[in-house]
């Protein structure tokens, strides 16, 4: 940390925890060096000119600011009483402005200066550690053109099957692409280090991802955090609690998705990775274990994992026996397959029970009872969704008159949770009503229904096959879509 040619960004500071990190490391190390009272200048020329801090939101920004500067206090590093020096954190759009491009003005002098300033360490300044903790919001919006640029980099696949589902499009992603573009292809060698959102570790839908870093970079070591909520029920093998790593006695929850910390070296003379070096960290003794082994050497720390082809190129161990992959696939033997049905609105159109279904959706048809009569009875029922004008799709069904007898059938809301549906025709009532499947449901006529992200991502729930004779939704509790394989 301490070379005076190392750059190292933090993409995404938020208030600049990790950067005053970096400074306290910075200033030890010099001490260990013997550089004794030069270490507050070294500190400071770090501080300001090559440690930055890249945050969107104005609030952390200036907290950002406030803990460096007080951090470099400490150090023996304070920042002049004048006001002409500033710690490098930038208010700025980190996924954004890394090639030099016109810009449309900003309504502030300061912020046309701030941008200007970011502009010049993105563009001019050589990187060579990039390290943070990335935004993960599975729903990112619209990007705007560079950012969705920055994850269609990892749709593309040379030899890895294609990426499935939607997890490209979360942000930590684009952060990931980004810091990746600057040290491989910029400066050409250098180290990203990101804590995230585990899923891209074996993710179906960052196979394009992982065939990437093994191209990139020469080596690649994933500290698994674990303290999924989804995955193992923040349990460790044994069944004891396992927090996530950002729990804290204030918050003992911590965040819902399990995390890594994946460390990926980018030599100046490359070549590519074959394997990676991977451990797991369980229990509440996690955030412990990491402290006690920072300066252990990896080959002691991690043990070595071999992407397998065929399952995607996951970056985490996985248990296949010999033989596995001459297994016919699901979709070889049932060429056939559709998607659950989505309502978006289960409150209204799903019930256990026959009666009161039919008792709401004969109201809903009621052209006596005025929308908003319906919203208040039945809020979800008139509720717009980015694909259905509530009230515009009401007035349609009611010109048309309803309800359709055939229209209430039974339902696989999840396996084993058999209920009744509404099933509609026309308009976007239903979010999904794959019109297509529909036909394809009648007595006699089975169907699989397979959860294919399961197999390779839980160690509980081996897979999930269900058959069942009726129509299905997708498995939202899995947060991805499950495909239904027809049987004959
Ligand atoms: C998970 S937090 C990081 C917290 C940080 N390590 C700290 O010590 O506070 C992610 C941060 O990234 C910021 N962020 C999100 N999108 C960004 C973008 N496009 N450019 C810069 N920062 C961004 C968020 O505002 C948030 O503060």
């Amino acid at each position: 940390m301490a070379p005076t040619d190392v750059q190292r960004p933090d993409p995404c500071c938020g208030t600049g925890a990790y950067l005053a990190q970096v400074l306290r490391r910075i200033a030890t190390n010099l001490e260990r060096e013997g550089q004794g009272a030069l270490t507050g200048a070294r500190v400071k020329q770090a501080a300001t000119k090559r440690v930055f801090g890249f945050e969107i939101m104005p609030a952390p920004f200036v907290v950002a600011h406030l803990q460096v500067g007080l951090t470099m206090r400490a150090l023996g590093a304070p920042l002049t009483e004048e006001g002409d020096e500033r710690a490098g954190i930038y208010l700025t759009n980190a996924l954004t402005g890394w090639e030099p491009h016109t810009t449309k003005p900003l309504p502030f002098p300061e912020l046309e200066d701030e941008r200007e300033r970011a502009a010049q360490v993105k563009q001019a300044t050589p990187i060579l550690v990039i390290l943070g903790n990335p935004p993960y919001n599975g729903f990112a919006g619209m990007a705007v053109h560079e950012e969705r640029e920055l994850s269609d980099a990892y749709r593309i696949t040379k030899r890895v099957r294609p990426p499935e589902g939607r997890g490209l499009n979360d942000l930590y992603v684009r952060f990931f692409r980004m810091a990746e573009r600057r040290i491989v292809e910029k400066t050409g060698c250098g180290v990203v280090c990101f804590i995230s959102n585990y899923s891209w570790l074996d993710g179906l839908s960052y196979t394009g991802m992982r065939e990437r870093y093994l191209e990139a970079f020469d080596a690649i070591r994933v500290d698994c955090l674990n303290g999924d909520k989804y995955k193992t029920g923040k349990t460790t093998p044994d069944g004891s609690p396992d927090p996530s790593i950002f729990s804290t006695p204030e918050d003992p929850v911590g965040i819902q998705v399990g995390t890594a910390i994946a460390t990926m070296i980018r030599k100046s003379d490359h070549t590519s990775a074959s394997e990676i070096g991977f451990r797991h960290l369980w229990g509440q003794s996690k955030p412990y274990t990491l402290t006690k082994t920072a300066h252990a050497l990896p080959l002691t720390l991690y043990d070595p994992v071999e992407p397998e082809l065929g399952l995607g190129l996951p970056f985490a161990p996985t248990a296949v026996s010999p033989g596995w992959f001459a297994w016919p696939e699901l979709p070889e033997l049932f060429p056939a397959r559709f998607h659950g049905v989505l309502t978006n609105r289960d409150a209204f159109l799903v019930d256990t029970d026959l009666d009161r279904l039919r008792s709401r959706i004969a109201s809903y048809f009621d052209d006596s009872v005025s929308h908003d009569g319906i919203a208040r009875r039945y809020p979800n029922a008139m509720k717009d969704t980015a694909r259905c004008n509530a009230r515009a799709a009401r007035d349609i069904l009611l010109a048309r008159g309803g309800p359709s007898e055939t229209g209430f059938v039974r339902f696989t809301y999840r396996p084993f949770d058999n209920r009744w549906l509404y099933w509609e025709a026309d308009t976007k009532l239903l979010d999904e009503k794959r019109a297509d499947y529909r036909p394809h449901v009648f007595e006699g006529n089975l169907w699989l229904s397979a959860a294919q992200h399961l197999a390779a991502r839980s160690r509980r729930t081996p897979g999930l096959l269900h058959r069942t004779p009726r129509l299905a939704s997708p498995d939202r509790a899995r947060r991805q879509p499950v495909p239904r394989v027809a049987a004959r």
